[in-house]
């Protein structure tokens, strides 16, 4: 079960240490303990693991100590109370939410999203009965409003987003979401906790895609959930039943009656897991913890080499727009000084050349020390073009809700020499004149 987390370190060192602390003549690292399941002395012992009556590993559908340590380091960073790691940061987002919502129920969410959490909501939660309405999140808190019904059950929105880079008013986002009894659920992925932690400004639940910085090296796919232990759903348990109600498939158990802070994630654990099984194998968990260990060194790199690359891209005459939130003329740089670490956002600039769609993608294709890879937030710098590629699915309509514009080239910086990656820049902006 969920233990409750040391706070008091600071980010550096949680890296390096949070998650694993082992015993005398236990190994310095982390192992990958590569079982499904876990021996007792005695049936009864066993029992009492099913029960929920005792804490303890039985089965890795649902827990396993290699991915235990790791998400209790995520908790650590984010600063929340408990974490569950999943396979994918899809299936975080998933889970996040299906964790609160059933069929009949109803979400919120920012449009500005990931394309892929776009396609989740819009297409496939409504085959599943759950009903989702999109909003501008640079609205008017009144406007925003108007989109939560009697059966919300939850808001939904990204730090930064990907790949519109539009950097979310928290804040203001938990107000409006807990005015309505409901939790903000934040997808940290591209501030990661290094450069911002929502927890701080309000926001409930945090997930991750941590495929992208926190493995920061392209070898695991993952996500994670955290839990700020903040949100009462006790308060508003007309709303959510399934934390507070008995659960029926645990001999009438009620999760926030027994498990306090500690019950969501609970619920996700020894509920969804159970019955729907996608958590991180315990190598990919061993993985993205050697990642977060550089987490902290890596993701300053990244921001210092965006942050030229962009200043470089904006005295370029064939660049016809650019975007980073680390540009003093950004409609987002105030907001971004105020709510990340030192004002640093994340290392992806997204931008497009004159002449549109066509030769925004001649120019990639002119690109040589930038991979074109489905992936962001990598140590290798990478770029893609998402009306092409991870935005396909979405109709022009959408594409243009999801701020998506049809030349935009989504540039990944990653943690090379600055003057390399400018370089490439230069070369390919050569090859399309
Ligand atoms: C912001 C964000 N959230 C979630 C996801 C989904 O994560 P995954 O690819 O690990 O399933 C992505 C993937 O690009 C993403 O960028």
């Amino acid at each position: 079960m969920p233990r409750m987390m040391n706070q008091e370190l600071r980010p550096e060192t949680l890296c390096v240490q949070a998650g694993w602390a082992p015993k005398k003549g236990e190994p310095r690292v982390l192992p990958i303990y590569q079982s499904t399941t876990f021996k007792y002395e005695t049936s009864e012992q066993m029992a009492k693991l099913f029960d929920l009556e005792e804490a303890g590993f039985f089965y890795t559908r649902l827990q396993n100590p290699t991915n235990e340590a790791v998400a209790r380091k995520i908790a650590e960073l984010e600063g929340g109370v408990a974490a569950i790691l999943t396979s994918s940061g899809q299936a975080a987002s998933f889970f996040a939410i299906f964790n609160i919502c059933e069929a009949g129920d109803h979400i919120v969410s920012a449009s500005a999203i990931y394309g892929g959490t776009y396609n989740l909501f819009a297409v496939t939660f409504r085959k599943m009965g759950i009903e989702v309405t999109f909003v501008d999140q640079d609205a008017p808190a009144e406007e925003i409003a108007k989109a939560f019904r009697p059966n919300t059950k939850a808001f939904f929105a990204e730090t930064i987003s990907n790949p519109t880079l539009c950097v979310l008013d928290i804040r203001k986002m938990a107000d409006i979401a807990h005015a309505h009894g409901v939790p903000l659920i934040v997808d940290n992925t591209f501030a990661t906790p290094i450069n911002c932690r929502p927890f701080e400004w309000g926001a409930d639940i945090v997930t991750h895609s941590t495929t992208k910085y926190m493995d920061g090296h392209a070898a695991a796919v993952g996500g994670v959930i955290v839990d700020s232990g903040n949100f009462d759903w006790e308060a508003h348990k007309d709303k959510f039943p399934g934390l507070t109600e008995p659960d029926p498939s645990y001999h009438g158990l009620s999760y926030s009656k027994s498990f306090g802070k500690g019950a969501y994630i609970t619920k996700a654990t020894v509920q969804l897991m159970r019955d729907l099984g996608s958590i991180q194998s315990p190598q990919n968990a061993f993985l993205l913890n050697l990642g977060l260990e550089t987490l902290h060194l890596r993701v300053p790199r990244h921001c210092e080499n965006a942050q030229k690359v962009a200043e470089f891209l904006q005295g370029q005459e064939d660049v016809a727009w650019i975007n980073y939130p680390g540009l003093s003329s950004n409609e987002y740089y105030e907001l971004a000084q105020k709510q990340f670490r030192g004002g640093q956002s994340c290392g992806v600039v997204t931008f497009g050349i004159k002449g549109g769609r066509e030769r925004s993608i001649k120019f990639m294709d002119s690109l040589k020390l930038a991979a074109i890879v489905t992936h962001v937030a990598d140590s290798r710098t990478c770029v893609l073009h998402p009306a092409s590629h991870t935005h396909r699915q979405l109709t022009d309509e959408q594409l243009m809700e999801a701020g998506v514009r049809p030349d935009l080239i989504r540039f990944s910086v990653g943690t090379e020499a600055a003057e390399d990656i400018i370089a490439d820049l230069k070369q390919a902006l050569e090859a399309i004149r």
